[in-house]
């Protein structure tokens, strides 16, 4: 069979492929910890998925308008003024089945051939993936382990070309996570700001799980709400990653190129899950907050588990609930310690590789799992890295 040239410069989230392999070996009786897929490892909260089977009763279950229901539009807009203070319209919110799609849709219809993408490396691998697939061309905004995973933005303007259309910001980071301050969104948004005609996509799903200070949008700096397009959804903070419902607040211009290309793929989203959405924002927060409490807890367990460990190095997390430490003292790469761990310990972790060129030497854990399985995941990479040596 021949496949249509542009599927070559398709690339993929590993995650999904380790989970594959991490199955295959269940499957032959070998018990594997999973410390490689992202999503919370809580249930949706209780009134979320009463509002979800309601709505389903109630005969949620047609098609609904492309950019999401009114009200739910109306819900996202309400919270975002809220959370990031921003006088956020209902009509510059599209609701896609999770966030993903916002990512796609976006740089279709912003990237093309000639136009120049930055984007954070170490990153969410769809984003390099969708700017090759858009055609245009990949530039990499290093993060670097030393200044805890955070930008040199010094050389951001030197990224910069008359090329550049977008920039890619994701805080809290995944897979790093750390989390940009108030002062380096500034100094992004007064580069931009000097560049007309560029834009911003602030990918902010972990913005509920920050474990210092509060969220801060780089929407809210004056003049950059029309510059930038917020991704944003449920998954994360709603423990919601199978429901897929996510969102993306974005000027009025893009919005009907979004919706023109979602009408093309997906007609609309799920109406059940989005009532179950409007319950999500406008109910009790409670939940969200103590699973951000939880994940504070462990992430001191993994970060202290992984320090003791010889060879290892691991900047402590801001945000989400990633650790991102250097193996390289190992002596393997990324994606041998990737493999033979999982053989030899029965641990699934990601390599930094599938992340991009500046995550090797790096592998991803991630620790939405009970404080009991991270003690014994860092038990067995203890034994497996000594008896490295
Ligand atoms: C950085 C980042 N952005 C966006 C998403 C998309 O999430 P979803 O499509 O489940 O809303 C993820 C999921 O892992 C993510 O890690």
């Amino acid at each position: 069979m021949t496949v249509a040239a542009r599927m070559n410069d398709l690339g993929t989230e590993s995650a999904f492929e380790v989970l594959a392999k991490a199955r295959a070996l269940e499957a032959r009786g070998k018990e594997i910890i999973h410390l490689e897929i992202g999503e919370p490892d809580f249930e949706t909260p209780r009134h979320i998925v009463e509002a979800g089977m309601q709505a389903i009763s109630d005969g949620f279950t047609h098609y609904g308008p492309t950019a999401g229901l009114p009200e739910l539009r109306e819900a996202i807009a309400r919270n975002s003024r809220e959370v990031r203070g921003v006088d956020t319209d209902p009509a510059n919110v599209v609701v896609t089945p999770g966030a993903k799609p916002i990512m796609f849709y976006v740089l279709l219809a912003l990237a093309e051939p000639g136009v120049e993408v930055i984007y954070p490396n170490p990153g969410f691998p769809i984003y390099e993936s969708m700017i090759k697939f858009a055609g245009a061309t990949p530039v990499p905004m290093q993060l670097l382990e030393d200044k805890g995973y955070h930008p040199d933005l010094d050389a951001l303007p030197g990224l910069i070309t008359d090329k550049t259309r977008l920039i890619i910001i994701n805080s809290p980071e995944n897979p790093c996570g750390s989390a940009l301050t108030k002062q380096e969104l500034e100094t992004i948004a007064s580069v931009v700001k000097q560049h007309p005609g560029l834009y911003v996509m602030a990918d902010e799903i972990y913005k509920d799980i920050l474990y210092t200070g509060e969220h801060y949008s780089i929407s809210s700096i004056p003049g950059m709400q029309e510059r930038t397009i917020i991704l944003d959804g449920f998954s994360k903070s709603y423990a919601m990653t199978g429901w897929r419902l996510g969102y993306g607040i974005m000027p009025e211009d893009i919005v009907p190129n979004v919706t023109r290309l979602a009408v093309n793929n997906i007609s609309c989203p799920a109406t059940f899950t989005q009532i179950a959405g409007i319950a999500a924002l406008d109910g009790p927060q409670d939940a969200v907050q103590a699973m951000a409490a939880e994940f504070a807890g462990r992430r001191r367990l993994i970060t202290d588990g992984l320090r003791s460990i010889p060879g290892i190095r691991c900047p402590e997390p801001e945000g989400a609930f990633y650790a991102f430490p250097n193996i390289s003292e190992t002596g393997l790469t990324s994606r041998q310690f990737e493999d033979r761990v999982m053989q030899e310990a029965g641990v699934a972790l990601l390599s930094g590789s599938g992340f991009g060129e500046f995550g090797e030497g790096y592998v991803r854990i991630s620790y939405a799992n009970s404080r009991e399985t991270i003690q014994k995941a860092l038990d067995r990479l203890d034994t497996f890295v000594r008896g490295l040596v």
